[in-house]
């Protein structure tokens, strides 16, 4: 079994391992947005003076760069640098900066080191921890990736103060997964939150947030089981980023992952194996918190999209569900029919 918890630093003990494994590697290279460039690398240098003068390799923000030609822009750049295989790669940045650069160094020279120093809420309690890599194909999200761990996750919440609001909601909504597959009582005081700030602030939450999730990934590193939990919300999410993302019209992770939830509990609570109140809970969060959709507007090409999605066994849909808040069921059958209705129902919300 592997000890995920170990992995996952903050503050001044992520500072004290972050300057460990710096000692450690024959070079380092940082890899940042365009925002975290700004925003992040000029504090990450006043903490760790020895990292001044290091290599930046700088990709516009956003998903758009989570893709191949961004990987091959990278792997150029370190042979450019004379990277070797003790080479330390730094993602600072979300979650597309530590899925894309992650990906890179898992596969350059058969795998470097890196690490993850995740700068949104996203990436703080859910994309920087797990060690799934991934970049986008043909608009599709995350179908090329490895399962590869880094060397420390160093978690610093005073980057969450440059984060826009509608950002943090979207690092909101993988909380309120975690609370729904797996604590009640975390939910509850998630549900007592009432706006960003406080949310940034709420470093128990976060922290707990990140447990839940490493938690998970300790018992089932591959996902054959027990990690499938964390795929609540992402079946039917994943399709409306797809959509977006092939028409151009953006929408963020979180967001999409917010809907596909309240679409999966519509379908727990069809199934009955999710209250009517639940379900009434669960959407008085989500539409507190996230614009409405609206722009399902063929449902044909979203289940295309949904086929095309890796959670499907053979032509089955196999979906994780809720049996109640707290509580997330893996592999459970859904028909088309069912997960149209689901579509329909947050589409109309
Ligand atoms: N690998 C996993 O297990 C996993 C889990 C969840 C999500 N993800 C992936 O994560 C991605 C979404 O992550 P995200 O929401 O962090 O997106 P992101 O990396 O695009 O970051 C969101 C925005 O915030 C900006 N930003 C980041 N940190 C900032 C800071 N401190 N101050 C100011 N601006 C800052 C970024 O430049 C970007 O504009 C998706 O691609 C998703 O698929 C991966
Ligand atoms: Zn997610």
């Amino acid at each position: 079994m592997l000890i995920m918890e170990s992995l996952i630093y903050y503050q001044t003990e992520a500072q004290v391992k972050l300057n460990e494994i710096i000692n450690k590697a024959s070079s380092i290279v940082i890899l940042c947005d365009a925002n975290t460039k700004r925003h992040c690398l000029p504090h990450l240098i006043a903490m760790n003076p020895k990292l001044k003068g290091t290599y930046v390799i700088t990709v516009p923000e956003g998903e758009k760069s989570k893709e191949w030609r961004f990987a091959m822009r990278i792997w150029e750049k370190l042979l450019k640098n004379n990277a070797d295989r003790h080479t330390l790669l730094i993602n600072l940045g979300g979650g597309v900066v530590c899925d894309l650069g992650a990906f890179a160094a898992s596969v350059f020279k058969r795998g470097i080191a890196y690490v993850n120093i995740p700068t949104s809420l996203m990436a703080q309690v859910d994309a920087a921890i797990g060690g799934k890599t991934a970049i986008n194909i043909n608009g599709i999200k995350n179908q090329i990736g490895t399962f590869q761990l880094p060397k420390a996750v160093c978690v610093f919440t005073e980057f969450l103060s440059t984060l826009t609001e509608q950002h943090v909601y979207a690092g909101f909504a993988e909380m309120l997964k975690h609370a729904l597959i797996a604590d009640k009582n975390y939910w509850d005081e998630l549900k007592n939150l009432q706006h960003s700030g406080q949310i940034i602030s709420a470093s128990d939450l976060i922290k707990k947030s990140a447990d839940i999730k490493s938690t998970i990934v300790s018992k089932d590193f591959y996902e054959n089981n027990e990690r499938m939990k964390l795929n609540f919300g992402h079946t039917i999410g994943h399709v409306l980023e797809s959509m977006c993302m092939q028409h151009n019209n953006l929408i963020l992770h979180g967001e999409a992952v917010a809907w596909g939830m309240l679409a999966e509990a519509y379908i727990s609570r069809e199934k009955k194996m999710l209250s009517q109140q639940a379900l009434d809970e669960i959407e008085t969060i989500i539409r507190f918190y996230f614009k409405p959709l609206s722009f399902i507007q063929n449902i044909d090409d979203a289940m295309r999209l949904l086929y095309a999605d890796k959670k499907r066994v053979g032509d089955e849909l196999h979906i994780t569900l809720i049996r109640k808040i707290g509580t997330a069921v893996i592999n459970q059958h859904c028909s088309e029919k069912e997960v149209k209705s689901a579509m329909q129902y947050i589409n109309e919300c």
